[in-house]
Formats: C-alpha cells, sequence, structure tokens
C-alpha cells in the first residue's frame, strides 16, 4: 500500500449509554441500531469505500459501530435491524455452509455480544439470521429485540456479526463494534484511567483496499474447483484501528487505557511500542485480573482483547509507534511488511501535568474453577484442517464433525469442565466458547505428531488413539496477564490445549436468570473467521 501513514486522528466511536435514568437511578433502556450500506474514510487519501455499518441511523453509523456502555446489574435492550440491500459488497462462496434467504434476496446478518453472558434467544445464533427489515429469518430465528443481562462481571465485550458462513464477509464489510460493561461501586475504587478521554476502545483490523477505495476480497478461491470463493485466510497490508488506515492519537503525558479488540479476520498481532514503553495489563477478554502484569510486547488472536494501560509520562521522546510482528498465518507464515508492522502513532505533548490515576496492587480476584468432588466431565476437542489433492485446505472441522452433525457438547448448566483441545493443523486457532468462561491450565507438545494423526484419521477417538502417550512433549507456560478468565484463546499448532470451562458466573454463585437449555443453543468455534465459516464451528446445547 501506498499511502501515508500517520495523517488521519484515530476516533473515539460515538458512545451510546445501554441503561436510562428515572428518579436519578439508571434503569434499563431500548435502544434500535440498524445496519447500514454507506461510504467510510479509512484515510485521507483514499477514496470512500463503501462498507457495512452499525449506527442509530444511517447519518451517524460508523466501522466500528457506536461502543456501547452498559451499567452492570442494568438490561440493555436492543433491537438490531437490517437494512442492507438485496447484494453483498464483497463476493462470498455459497458452497460452504451459509445462511440463503429462501426469496434470494437479502443480506443475511445476525449480532452476537462476544463475551456476554445471555439467554441463547439474544446470542445471535448463526441459524438466528435475518435479512433487510426482518422480511426473511432463518432456521433458529425467535425474536426481533436482543435482551442483554449486563449481571456478569464488569469488562469489555464486543459486538459483531454471526450469520453462517457469512461471519467473515460481513465482518470485513464493517459490522464490529465495542460494549463495555462497567460497575463503578467497584472499578472506581481501582483508581485506573475511567473517564472517556483516557479510557479509550481501540478497534483494531486489517483491510486492503482498491484504488477506487473498495475493500479488496480475493474473489477467487485457493481450490476454486470445489470452493469458488472461500480462501482459508483474509489478510489486509493496511492496519486500521477505530476505521482509520494507521491513525495517530495525541496523548498527554499521563496514564491512559486501551481496551484493544482485534476484530480482524485472521491477523494476529504482536504489539509492542517503539521508544520502549510498556504495557500494564489489568485484564482480558472480558474480566479483570487478579494483579496488574508489565509487558513490553503481547500477542493478540482474533477476537482476544486487552485491557491495558499505557503511562506517557515515562516516554522520553515526543512520539511513539505502536508496532506489530506477528507472522501470518500465524505463528509459521509470512513476516510483517512495511505496512502491517505499524499499527498507530502517538503524539505525546510535552507538558508535564498531574495525574490522579493509579495502577492498584490488586485488582479482582475472581474464585478459580472448582472442580467437583464427584470429578469433572473431561472431553476431547480436536481441531482438523483437510486438503484437496492440489494440497490446498478445503474446510476445517472439530471433532471430525460438521456443523450440522448433532450437537455432542452437551454441558449441564452450572457445571465446570475439563476440554483438551487437539491442535493437529500447522495454524494456531483461537477457540471461542459461547457463554461459558475459562481457564487455561497449560498447553503440551504432542510428540510423534504423524503417528498420532494418522490414528486420528481413522478413529477420531482421541483416548482410542492413546492421546496420553503422545502428550509428553514440552510444556508451554500460559503468559501471566492470560492466566485468568478467558472466553477465547490461542490453541497452539501440534499441542494439547487443557482448559477448565464454567458454565455459570464467575463472580457470583447465582444461576443465570434465563434457561440456558432453551432453543437455538449456542456455539464454540475457531475465531478465524474464515475457518469459523467453512465450518470450525460446533453446536453447544446445555441440559439440566
Ligand atoms: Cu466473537 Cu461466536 O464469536
Ligand atoms: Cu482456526
Amino acid at each position: 500500500s501506498e499511502l501515508e501513514m500517520f495523517v488521519d486522528e484515530l476516533p473515539d466511536m460515538p458512545r451510546i449509554k445501554g441503561f436510562n435514568f428515572a428518579h436519578d437511578s439508571p434503569v434499563p433502556t431500548n435502544l434500535t441500531i440498524g445496519m447500514y450500506q454507506k461510504l467510510w474514510k479509512f484515510h485521507r487519501d483514499l477514496p470512500a469505500t463503501p462498507v457495512f455499518a452499525y449506527g442509530t441511523t444511517k447519518e451517524n453509523a460508523t466501522v466500528p459501530g457506536p461502543t456501547i456502555e452498559a451499567l452492570h446489574g442494568i438490561h440493555t435492550h436492543i433491537k438490531w435491524i437490517n437494512y442492507l440491500p438485496s447484494k453483498h459488497i464483497l463476493p462470498w462462496d455459497p458452497t460452504i455452509p451459509t445462511a440463503t434467504p429462501h426469496k434470494r434476496k437479502g443480506i443475511p446478518t445476525v449480532v452476537h455480544l462476544h463475551g456476554g453472558v445471555d439467554e441463547p434467544q439474544s446470542d445471535g445464533h448463526s441459524g438466528a439470521w435475518f435479512t433487510a427489515r426482518f422480511k426473511d429469518r432463518g432456521p433458529s430465528w425467535t425474536r426481533k429485540t436482543y435482551n442483554y443481562h449486563n449481571l456478569q462481571h464488569p469488562g469489555t465485550l464486543w459486538y459483531h456479526d454471526h450469520a453462517m458462513g457469512l461471519t467473515r464477509v460481513n465482518l470485513l464489510a464493517g459490522l464490529v463494534g465495542a460494549y463495555v460493561i462497567r460497575q463503578p461501586s467497584l472499578e472506581r475504587p481501582l483508581g485506573l484511567p475511567y473517564d472517556e478521554e483516557f479510557d479509550r476502545p481501540l478497534v483494531v483490523f486489517d483491510r486492503s483496499f482498491n484504488k477506487d477505495g473498495s475493500i479488496y476480497m480475493d474473489p477467487k478461491g485457493n481450490n476454486p474447483t470445489i470452493h469458488p470463493q472461500w480462501q482459508p485466510e483474509y489478510f489486509g497490508d493496511a492496519i486500521v484501528v477505530n476505521g482509520k488506515a494507521w491513525p495517530y492519537m495525541t496523548v498527554r503525558r499521563r496514564r491512559y487505557r486501551f481496551r484493544i479488540i482485534n476484530a480482524s479476520n485472521a491477523r494476529f498481532f504482536n504489539f509492542s511500542i517503539d521508544n520502549g514503553l510498556k504495557f500494564v495489563h489489568v485484564g482480558s477478554d472480558s474480566t479483570y485480573i487478579e494483579k496488574p502484569v508489565t509487558t513490553s510486547s503481547f500477542v493478540l488472536a482474533p477476537s482476544e482483547i486487552a485491557d491495558v494501560v499505557v503511562d506517557f509520562s515515562k516516554s522520553k521522546s515526543k512520539s511513539a509507534i505502536l508496532t506489530n510482528s506477528a507472522a501470518y498465518p500465524y505463528p509459521s507464515g509470512d513476516q510483517v511488511n512495511a505496512a502491517n508492522s505499524k499499527v498507530m502513532k502517538f503524539i505525546i505533548k510535552s507538558e508535564h501535568e498531574a495525574d490522579s490515576s493509579t495502577i492498584p496492587k490488586k485488582l479482582i480476584k475472581y474464585p478459580p474453577p472448582s472442580l467437583s468432588a464427584m470429578g469433572a466431565l473431561t472431553r476431547h476437542i480436536a481441531l482438523y484442517e483437510y486438503t484437496s489433492p492440489i494440497d490446498e485446505p478445503t474446510h476445517l472441522y472439530i471433532n471430525g464433525l460438521s456443523y450440522e452433525a448433532p450437537a455432542t457438547e452437551t454441558p449441564k448448566v452450572g457445571t465446570t469442565e475439563i476440554w483438551n483441545v487437539i491442535n493437529l493443523t500447522e495454524d494456531n486457532h483461537p477457540l471461542h466458547i459461547h457463554l461459558g468462561l475459562f481457564v487455561v491450565l497449560d498447553q503440551t507438545e504432542l510428540v510423534d505428531v504423524d503417528k498420532f494423526k494418522e490414528c486420528m484419521s481413522k478413529y477420531n477417538d482421541a483416548i482410542k488413539c492413546g492421546v496420553h502417550k503422545y502428550a509428553v512433549g514440552r510444556k508451554t507456560e500460559v503468559p501471566a496477564h492470560e492466566k485468568g478468565w478467558k472466553n477465547v484463546f490461542k490453541m497452539m499448532p501440534g499441542h494439547i490445549t487443557k482448559i477448565h470451562v464454567r458454565f455459570s458466573y464467575i463472580h457470583s454463585n447465582e444461576s443465570y436468570p434465563f434457561d440456558a437449555t432453551a432453543e437455538p443453543g449456542y456455539v464454540y468455534h475457531c475465531h478465524i473467521l474464515d475457518h469459523e465459516d467453512n465450518a470450525m464451528m460446533r453446536p453447544l446445547k446445555f441440559t439440566h
């Protein structure tokens, strides 16, 4: 890309309150958010780009969409309405399992609040899609207005499209946004930066653009005779933060908090700051961690979130660049180049100033996962990639099963389970589980992986194939800032990753105020969107 870097100012997306006031107390609110096709300027020198954008009106729709600020304990009701035209702005592939309108008109969309602990009817199930003005609805569609309970721990979430087989193109088109659940009584005393100016969501993704400004996506598939359009991973050379390619942000000499959301299809980031400034992690996907952890670089997979504080008063220079060094595909693909190794620039004011924020010694401690005395249920979850005779990936599966195969993961509501995730591919897959939160225990390299793979391809049964004989290789420690509760984590290739998944609240012993066993249920999947669509995703159905 020939675009000049650091010429557009970083926007802060419009903030919408997910609550109302009545007699000075917060009460639930009803929001209406539409999906519109419009033009968006990603860069000063790039013609405006056709995008799909979320907003309360077409005029104020943005990419990413507005930041929704909810309050712990106060419901937010959102009616998501599709106002998109009948033709997609990007190529898609009807040969992968795809939401297909019965009238063959309209673009299926459905919104998932990622990290939300919500009822199945409001979870944005892949089959609960709908087209413009609800004219057509998918097989698991149940309601127009979603109810977000916001009863969970405070933290950073994000909302994005989840339509079957179209997630990768609908997100590429712009359907993403941040969502923050705040609990001031718990969070204010921590003393962290918390006010609008200093507490800033950064929604980061990569895109390629054509000369006319439109988003570039390969119109041809990697196996053109099998899937005419699908490609295993989308990578773009421009790095976009809050809707601007390589923006700059003028900061004061004080602490800022950044809630960094990786909203890319497939790109991992390995962030650092080129003048040596450090990140102090205070939270991960949606929860606070127990105590702050300082790093000088960290890896963020698609859909992972880092909640970090950067103290610009420690800067010895007047500017600094947020950089990226992650290979793509991660971890063994191409090395970063001049374009995708830079993310954004901070211009640091020279005046020193008083900063009343602090970084406390302790943040918020949630009880560790407890496995019941009866012994927790253990599952093996194997990740597979299948290739064509020309040695190109054709599709990906979990446990060798298509998405349509009946649910095999049917946990009891309120329990904790052990999942051993076995990655038999060469890529790292960020595995995301709806509803549940998990703690990553360890990652163990598989030895003799070819022999193990051969057995798995025959029997697809980790126990029968003697997984314990193979899971004896090197152990990789979970980085300190990722030891807390997560809803997505990086499953290393050729490794078995052990996680404890909890299907109940982590901050209280209350049970869910909704029936998690209701239709249409939930899903879990790889969050590389091109994998999720084809079809590294499985149903997750709860039982009592
Ligand atoms: Cu962020 Cu099922 O997705
Ligand atoms: Cu994947």
